[in-house]
Order: structure tokens, then C-alpha cells, then sequence
């Protein structure tokens, strides 16, 4: 059992599941070429939006005849948009297994009033995959951020199927292989696994998602910054960096130093690995303390951004409140910032391991976490 304090502290102790850590080499001084006070609709401004859209496109490795646009709202803001533009053409199956998926299906079917077949799993499952109707489009997110609970990949998906795919992959891109042939709507936010800022999303399409944007007009009302399509067309603007409101170009900026880090240490490649490494420090010493496991019920569906642990011993009593404990000892020993489970979740921990955290500084984290438990245990 250990009661003194390991003598090592991470460097970096950011764990948090979003706003994510930045890179290491960030600093402010990153964002000295921002356009600031010049309109985005300059060359400048333009300029520096289409980089962001095509460098997104080599690193993500997203086929040439796919849209890519920068959108309000972050992820949240992607989604909504292909939600409320897309579904009501052919039925809807909704997946959710956790909070942000469940958000979803309630949208759906309590502001769009969409009938949905809802597929849905206990936090630490996914549910039956199998089951899936793909003549209905399909709704799901492939990393569960609060479950930690991914799809391994996406076999699951026929490449024949009638309806689209609309998959939030905001704690996913970047950190996991997405087939772009399975999906047809593609969301993330550029606040997470590159650690940028908030409230930037990008939506990504394929040719498909294009076809019904263009083909199908939806029943109810679209606000303005939803609307992608203009007389029947695309409005290929949108996915040029001609944004359909004004975007910081701090936060561009920023998000171009990000993807200029991601090259260097490999693009996704390198970034995957990343955060592998720090998964795989993780399940070490998962595997070596019988007083910690994984929320994630099978190593197979186990994240490698957002993990998501749950206490086990049988002295505890008070799940929630010992878990927020371990929190605050470790916040107030500096060595470990944000990493309660998620307000909705089951009590636990959850720390981000994509690839802009240091492998370095889980393995410096993980004593600190042997520390806090039995220092908590044994009150
Ligand atoms: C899976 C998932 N979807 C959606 C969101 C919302 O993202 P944003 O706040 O960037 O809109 C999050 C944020 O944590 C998330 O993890």
C-alpha cells in the first residue's frame, strides 16, 4: 500500500476531456500570425480558412470528393446542423450509450418529433450493432466521451447501405481510423483531441449527405445557420472557408498551429499511436491494482481519448462521494486537473489520453492515483 507521496509530479497534469490540453510545443506566441481586425472574407482571412479545411482533409486522410466546413457552434453546432437539414427523408435508427448519444435522440424525437428505432446501451456496453437497420439513417457517436465506450471500427457498416450515416466523432477524430467510406456525415470540434478552441465545428460529407442536402427539403423551419444549401444547391462556399458567420481568426489560427504539430509528429499515424501509448500506461496499471477497472466492459470498445475508470473495491460506500474525493486530492496536489466522470455518469474517473497529453505524464499521474486511493481508503 502506498502512503507517501510519489516524488514525481506530470509536468503537464491537464487531463481534462474538453476543452483538451494543447499541444506541448503551444504557446501564445503561436498565435502572433492571427489576421486579427481584418475581415475573414479578406484573402487573408480566406486564405487561412481554406488551410484549415484542406490540412484537415490531408491529415484525416478524407476522400478529395468529400465537403469539409468549418460551421457555429462546435460540435454540437455540426450535428445540429445535419440533423435538422437531413433526417425526416426515410426512417431513423438512433444508437446512444452514453450522455452525448443520448442527447441526440432526444433532438430527435423531442424537437423534431421524428418516430426513431432507438438502440441503446448501459454505460460500458454498446449496444447490439448487429440489430442495426441500414435502410434508415443512422445516428450514433463513435467515442462515447463519458462512457468511454467506442466502436472498434466500422465493419458494422454495409458500404451497399440506403440511408446515411451521421456519426458525432468529436472525441474521435484525430485519435481513431475513421472509414470514410461508412460515413456519410462526420462531425467533431476543434476543442478536442488537437486541444484548440471551442466553439468551432467541422462537418464533413460525403457525396451522398450532398445529394440529400440537395434532393430533400425538411418540413420545419431552418435558422440561418443551418441552412447549407441555397435554391436546391450546395452552397459550395461553406466548404471553401467562406463561413457562414463570422469565425475568430484567433481561434483559426490556433487551430492551424495544432494541425502544423499534428504533421510533425506524424499526422494521424502519429497521433493514433499517441494516444495508444497512453491507453496502454493506463491498462498496465489497470491490470496491476485490483481496486480500479475500466467503465468499458470488453478492451476492444475501451477508448484511447477519453478513459473512463470506475472504483471496485468493496470498502467503498459512497461511490460519488469517493470518487470526487480522489478528484480533489489530486487537483490540490496539481497533479491532475478535470478528471471526475461526467455529471451524468457513474462515479468514477476519466482521463484524456489523446495525443496532445504526454505519455510521460500519465505515467507520472498513475502513482499520484495509487496515492489519493489508499490515502482516501483508508479515512
Ligand atoms: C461525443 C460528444 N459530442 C458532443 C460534444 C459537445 O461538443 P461541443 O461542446 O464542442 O459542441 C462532446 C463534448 O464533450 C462530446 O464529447
Amino acid at each position: 500500500m502506498t502512503t507517501s507521496q510519489p516524488g514525481a509530479r506530470p509536468q503537464n497534469p491537464r487531463f481534462s476531456s474538453g476543452p483538451c490540453t494543447k499541444p506541448p510545443t503551444w504557446s501564445l506566441d503561436a498565435l502572433r500570425d492571427a489576421p486579427l481586425g481584418r475581415s475573414h472574407r479578406a484573402a487573408v482571412g480566406k486564405d487561412k480558412l481554406k488551410a484549415a479545411i484542406e490540412t484537415t482533409r490531408d491529415i484525416l486522410g478524407v476522400p478529395a470528393d468529400y465537403k469539409i466546413g468549418i460551421v457555429p457552434a462546435s460540435d454540437t453546432g455540426a450535428v445540429e446542423m445535419a440533423l435538422w437539414s437531413m433526417l425526416g427523408a426515410r426512417g431513423v435508427t438512433m444508437l446512444s450509450w452514453e450522455s452525448f448519444g443520448a442527447g441526440w435522440v432526444t433532438d430527435v424525437t423531442k424537437q423534431l418529433k421524428l418516430d426513431v428505432t432507438h438502440l441503446n446501451a448501459d454505460y460500458g456496453q454498446l449496444p447490439d450493432l448487429s440489430a442495426i437497420n441500414f435502410d434508415d439513417d443512422v445516428v450514433f457517436t463513435w467515442n462515447g466521451t463519458t462512457s468511454g465506450v467506442r466502436v472498434p471500427n466500422g465493419d458494422f457498416i454495409p458500404a451497399d447501405r440506403a440511408g446515411l450515416t451521421i456519426c458525432d466523432a468529436t472525441s474521435a477524430a484525430f485519435a481513431q481510423d475513421l472509414p470514410w467510406d461508412k460515413l456519410d456525415v462526420t462531425t467533431f470540434s476543434w476543442q478536442k483531441v488537437l486541444g484548440g478552441e471551442a466553439a468551432h465545428g467541422v462537418l464533413i460529407l460525403s457525396p451522398r449527405a450532398v445529394e440529400r442536402l440537395e434532393n430533400y427539403t425538411p418540413p420545419w423551419p431552418l435558422p440561418k445557420i443551418f441552412r447549407m444549401t441555397k435554391g436546391g444547391k450546395l452552397i459550395d462556399g461553406i466548404f471553401t472557408g467562406a463561413t457562414i458567420n463570422t469565425p475568430s481568426m484567433l481561434c483559426v489560427e490556433d487551430y492551424l498551429f495544432a494541425l502544423d504539430w499534428a504533421k510533425s509528429v506524424g499526422g494521424q499515424t502519429g497521433l493514433k499511436a499517441r494516444a495508444d501509448a497512453n491507453l496502454a500506461e493506463i491498462e498496465a496499471f489497470v491490470a496491476a491494482n485490483d481496486w480500479i477497472d475500466f467503465l468499458a466492459e470488453t478492451p476492444e470498445t475501451r477508448s484511447n481519448t477519453s478513459v473512463c475508470l470506475k472504483f471496485t473495491d468493496g470498502r467503498i460506500t459512497d461511490g460519488a462521494a469517493f470518487a470526487k474525493a480522489v478528484a480533489k486530492r489530486l487537483e490540490a496536489e496539481g497533479v491532475a486537473l478535470d478528471i471526475g466522470a461526467y455529471r451524468d455518469a457513474p462515479a468514477g474517473l476519466r482521463i484524456w489520453c489523446g495525443g496532445t497529453v504526454e505519455t510521460a505524464d500519465i505515467a507520472a499521474l498513475l502513482p499520484w492515483l495509487d496515492w489519493a486511493f489508499n490515502a482516501e481508503i483508508s479515512q
